[in-house]
């Protein structure tokens, strides 16, 4: 069955292999598939929730479109376009923000985590971020969202305001709640340095993650330095529970290498650590370093990336233009 796919990354620097792993690889995936239309957007104005540095925010949103495109996104078959050049998704995100109740928002996680202690000093954006969310992917008739664990909640949001939008204006079927695509087992791949922190962009670490712009240099030293316990490799992936660390590197490779857990375990069970990460570093060189590669070269042509983005814009425009007119009619305007 053919699918609508859309999903979003912010150019906030540093993506990494939590990004590559639960969404970007997935996007890749998804974009192969000759009855799928996807669109990749580039979420600049979420970016803007927590403070960018101008010449910086600006930098980063060409390495995320190029990110995509090294990675194995073809321009000329997926929409791949910034979100703030699409005048409907702050449109939309105001319009649905009028008819969703702040008890939904009140409840995200996500918002709590990024608030920190003292929420009063937190933006409004921030606050109501999944809002945008919900109208980046709604303006599109999205049917699939491919995304890492952390958005689990923001789709299940989205797809109440599509529900409760269509219910109040007495519009069945106009705004389509969308299907969350999460890989089972590798959505959620932890920092290095701490099996139960999420791997983050904004972890003052740098060991704590593997960005897609290391040097493989850096991946190994990385590996080598990334935190285990000391026990050795179990057989069977029960034994991995309370083990986050070994899970993690164990999970990593699995991912990596297109195999199950259980399959990582045959290969590994009872062997030592250093073993699993020189096979990690090994893999993670072959698979990762292409992409860097490609990234550090496409990052310098700023007119081919910005080329890339304002094509990409255009076709956006008119998906997202023609469902906002009809939003707008909707509700009286
Ligand atoms: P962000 O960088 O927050 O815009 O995230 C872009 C995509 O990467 C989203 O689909 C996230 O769910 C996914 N993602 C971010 N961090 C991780 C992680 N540590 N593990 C798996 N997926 C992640
Ligand atoms: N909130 C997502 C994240 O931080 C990014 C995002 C914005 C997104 N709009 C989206 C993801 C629409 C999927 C669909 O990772």
């Amino acid at each position: 069955m053919s699918k609508k796919i859309f999903s979003g990354v912010q150019p906030t620097g540093n993506l990494h292999l939590g990004n590559y792993l639960g969404a970007i690889k997935n996007f890749v995936e998804l974009s192969n598939d000759k009855e799928n239309e996807c669109i990749f957007c580039v979420v600049d104005l979420h970016a803007i929730t927590v403070r960018q540095d101008k010449d910086q925010l600006k930098n980063n949103i060409r390495e995320t479109a190029a990110t995509f495109i090294a990675s194995g996104i073809n321009p000329s078959k997926s929409i791949i376009f910034n979100q703030s050049k699409v005048h409907a998704h702050a449109e939309g995100s105001w319009i649905l923000s009028c008819m969703s109740p702040m008890g939904w928002l009140n409840r995200m996680t996500q918002f709590k985590e990024k608030a920190g202690k003292d929420k009063e000093k937190a933006s409004v954006g921030l606050y109501i971020y999944p809002i945008l969310m919900a109208s980046d992917i709604l303006l599109y008739d999205a049917t699939h969202v491919p995304v890492g664990d952390d958005q689990k909640q923001h789709l299940e949001l989205t797809r109440d305001i599509a529900q409760k939008f269509n219910k109040d204006f007495n519009c069945e079927d106009f705004l389509k709640p969308p299907e969350p695509l999460i890989k089972k087992n590798f959505s959620r791949i932890m920092s290095l340095k701490d099996g139960s922190k999420k791997m983050s962009k904004s972890d003052p670490s740098d060991l704590s993650r593997i960005n897609l712009t290391d040097t493989k240099d850096q991946i190994i030293n990385k590996i080598k330095r990334a935190k285990t316990d000391t026990f050795p490799i179990p057989n069977e992936v029960q034994k991995l529970k309370d083990r986050p660390e070994a899970e993690n590197l164990l999970g990593i490779y699995s991912s990596i290498s297109n195999q199950s857990l259980t399959k990582t375990l045959d290969e590994f069970g009872g062997k030592n650590f250093s073993d699993l990460k020189n096979q990690l570093a090994e893999t993670l060189l072959s698979k990762i370093s292409p992409i860097s590669d490609e990234i550090k070269k496409l990052i310098n042509d700023h007119d081919y990336l910005d080329k890339i983005l304002l094509e990409g814009a255009d076709k956006a425009e008119v998906i997202a233009g023609k469902k906002i007119r009809e939003m707008k009619k909707i509700i009286g305007f």
